[in-house]
């Protein structure tokens, strides 16, 4: 179908518009990325730059529905640290940062909302389109696991997974029947964006993410304080034992936990650290921008977007990664079985509390 029509159609039929806008607007993002082919060879790139922008307004008076939610008050907090755990990574330094009031999720997306965002707007992921996506190699069966020749050169753990998607995470023997509460994974940057986009949302920026994180506590770890057991007791979903060898399942959970596991912090928010890293709107740099001061955005520009929290699989002594300075990477397009995210949304004086 021609785009004109389809900016029509973007125009005039609500039902349709969601269609058809949400598989344009995907696309559109990932113009120069090598499943292009598999698109549309002749696409317009000024049409969908047009259509991207009538999507977003479009998707702009979707109702956000607030009652997973919890409203943030905002004002100054600081972000990231003086004592950099992974100085490389652009943890330092700490600087004081103003925040709007805003809407976040108290949840990481499910894997039960995701497949209603799938079946609402026949959204296709990246995991799909590609064919492959990286699972830990430990969570695969043998049968997966023998057919796999090629592995990760910089971390040999990781395995490109042909049909490893967001219904089947481990390929093509797995499924999600028993996992619909926990967090979807094998969804890129641009999977994560346009489900946030299509109720409304969005993602939130990184200094967003870190402020929810840090739950009104300052200069502390982890989303509840230093300890990473207060009481004894477990809060977040990682590697416990020797990495990646022995995951003694200390904490309940060998791979995702259910998004509702675990104690929440102040602010209300539920494993912001461990679980699964969470996409943020920002692009990358390993050099924090200290010119934003105010609801910072990071980087014009780039080529990786920030993920922030850690996952399941980050350990002490390896991936030191599930605190809330922490910080990482990945390009947009990019899915594995340990990233998942959560939505944002702006304050607005038109929400309805629940
Ligand atoms: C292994 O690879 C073969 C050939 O590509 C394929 O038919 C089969 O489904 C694969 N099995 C598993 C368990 O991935
Ligand atoms: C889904 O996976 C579970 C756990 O591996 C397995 O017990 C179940 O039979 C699978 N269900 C289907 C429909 O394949
Ligand atoms: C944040 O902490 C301050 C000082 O302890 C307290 O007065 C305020 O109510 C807290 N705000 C929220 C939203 O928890
Ligand atoms: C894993 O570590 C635990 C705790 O150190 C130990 O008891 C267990 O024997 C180890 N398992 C394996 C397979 O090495």
């Amino acid at each position: 179908m021609n785009y004109f029509i389809r900016f029509i159609l973007c125009f005039i039929l609500a039902d349709l518009h969601r269609f058809y806008c949400d598989q344009s607007c995907h696309a559109s993002r990932n113009a120069q990325s090598r499943k292009n082919h598999l698109l549309n060879e002749n696409d317009d790139n000024q049409n969908h730059i047009e259509l991207k922008q009538q999507c977003n307004v479009e998707q702009h008076h979707t109702p956000i529905d607030y009652s997973q939610m919890v409203r943030l008050p905002g004002g100054s907090f600081i972000m990231g640290t003086d004592q950099p755990v992974i100085r490389a990574d652009g943890e330092a330094p700490e600087r004081s940062i103003q925040i709007d009031p805003f809407w976040m999720d108290i949840h990481e997306v499910s894997v039960q909302h995701f497949q209603e965002f799938v079946h609402r707007t026949n959204h296709i992921t990246e995991a799909e389109l590609f064919g492959t996506s990286f699972v830990f190699e430990s969570m695969l069966s043998e049968a997966v696991s023998a057919n796999i020749t090629q592995a990760v050169a910089a971390a040999q753990w990781w395995l490109p997974v042909p049909n490893a998607w967001w219904k089947r995470p481990e390929g093509i023997d797995s499924n999600v029947s028993d996992r619909m509460d926990h967090p979807v994974v094998h969804v890129s940057w641009n999977d994560a964006n346009s489900y946030c986009r299509s109720i409304g949302k969005r993602l939130p920026t990184e200094a967003e993410w870190e402020y929810g994180c840090r739950g009104n506590r300052t200069g502390r770890l982890f989303p509840w304080g230093n300890k990473e057991m207060p009481k004894g007791r477990h809060h977040m979903n990682i590697w416990h034992g020797t990495f990646p060898t022995n995951n003694t399942v200390d904490d309940g959970f060998f791979g995702t936990a259910p998004v509702d596991t675990f104690p929440s912090n102040q602010f209300g928010l539920k494993n912001m650290v461990g679980n699964v890293w969470e996409w943020t709107a920002d692009w990358w740099s390993a050099r924090p921008r200290l010119d934003q001061v105010h609801n910072p955005t990071g980087p014009n520009t780039g080529t990786d977007k920030v993920k922030k929290g850690g996952s399941f699989l980050c350990h002490k002594t390896y991936c030191y990664r599930y605190r809330c300075a922490a910080r990482s990477f990945n390009t947009p397009d990019t899915s594995s079985s340990n990233v998942g995210f959560r939505c944002a949304a702006d304050d607005t004086n038109e929400y309805v509390v629940p």
